[in-house]
């Protein structure tokens, strides 16, 4: 792997290789810190610039703590203290930096493609933290690890992606990545938050939690993101919550062994019952938050170490 731009851009190979490398760096998180000191230069000679041009909490405090626990340095960028206010382009901006020798960028940005535009202006990997609604491919990775390490395979798993499927760059980027690893998916959403899946054989939509979750393993429930909405399309919370909400007694519509996800952030009670939430059995979203830090170990070591 050079980069990290989106799922696309992946073989299934190279999903295979992330999802193997992160549970060797899982087993090594929980392994003594002498077995682990073995890792924690691997990349000490490396120093990583981040770039978030919208606010994140799980995706960037685990690939810096990523960094860290490789070894290598971390450098962020503040776009509220940026030169951009002075009037500076991004491309500008990126030019400047492309000279001061970095040895990857990790990037999110609210505009689409932009990882790519960083690419083309710089020597070093980038690595996608998420673009516009279309691509959070690392999301998708730690994602499918989840789904893996808890239920032992991906392949013939049906995994329901229910809520704001329209915006959402998370449900693109795991769309893509679940159909090449053999998932079906069901896409259950308010026709106005459905985009168009028919170019997708392993996808079907629905417009009720009802229909969509029937014999699903795996449910995996979205933000309403109001950021990238129209006024038009933003549903009133309560009566989201009675239509599209997950509860336990929806719940029990999936398999009896179903999990439930949520890549986070989330809003409790407008698209997930605080009970299902903290379900101490079926609910796996805090497991799978920290599943980002050694699957973006895995992304850093496999793009930046020189074993590969
Ligand atoms: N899941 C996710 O991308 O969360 P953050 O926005 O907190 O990084």
């Amino acid at each position: 792997m050079k980069n990290l731009l989106d799922i696309e851009s992946l073989n299934i190979e190279d999903i295979k290789l992330v999802l193997k490398r992160a549970d060797f760096y899982k087993n090594l998180l929980k392994s003594d810190k002498s077995e682990q000191k073995k890792y924690t230069n691997i990349l000490s000679d490396r120093v990583i610039l981040t770039m978030f041009f919208e606010n994140s909490t799980r995706t960037l405090t685990s690939f810096q703590m990523a960094a860290y626990r490789l070894g290598a340095k971390i450098v962020n960028w503040d776009v509220s203290s940026s030169s951009l206010s002075k009037g500076e382009t991004f491309s500008d901006t990126l030019r400047c930096i492309s000279g001061y020798g970095f040895d990857a960028v990790v990037v999110r940005h609210h505009e689409f493609k932009a990882p790519y535009t960083v690419q083309n202006s710089m020597e070093c990997p980038v690595i996608n933290a998420g673009d516009s609604w279309r691509a959070h491919p690392s999301q998708a990775l730690l994602d499918a690890y989840t789904l893996k390490s808890l239920k032992g395979r991906i392949e013939g798993l049906k995994v329901a992606i229910c809520g704001d499927v329209i915006h959402s760059r998370v449900a693109n980027s795991n769309i893509e990545l679940l159909g090449k690893m053999g998932a079906d998916i069901h896409i259950i959403a308010p026709p106005a938050l459905c985009p168009d899946v028919s170019k997708y054989a392993h996808v079907t939509s629905f417009d009720t939690l009802e229909e969509g979750l029937v014999g699903c393993d795996a449910v995996m429930m979205l933000r309403n993101q109001k950021e990238r909405m129209e006024a038009a399309d933003i549903p009133d919370d309560a009566q989201y919550f009675r239509d599209y909400g997950l509860t336990q007694e929806r719940l029990s519509i999936a398999k009896s062994d179903a999990i439930v996800l949520q890549p986070g952030p989330m809003n409790r009670n407008v698209e997930i019952a605080d009970d299902v939430v903290d379900d101490p059995i079926k609910s796996k979203i805090f497991e799978q938050m920290a599943n980002g830090l050694p699957v973006r170990m895995a992304i850093f070591d496999l793009i930046l170490s020189e074993e590969y």
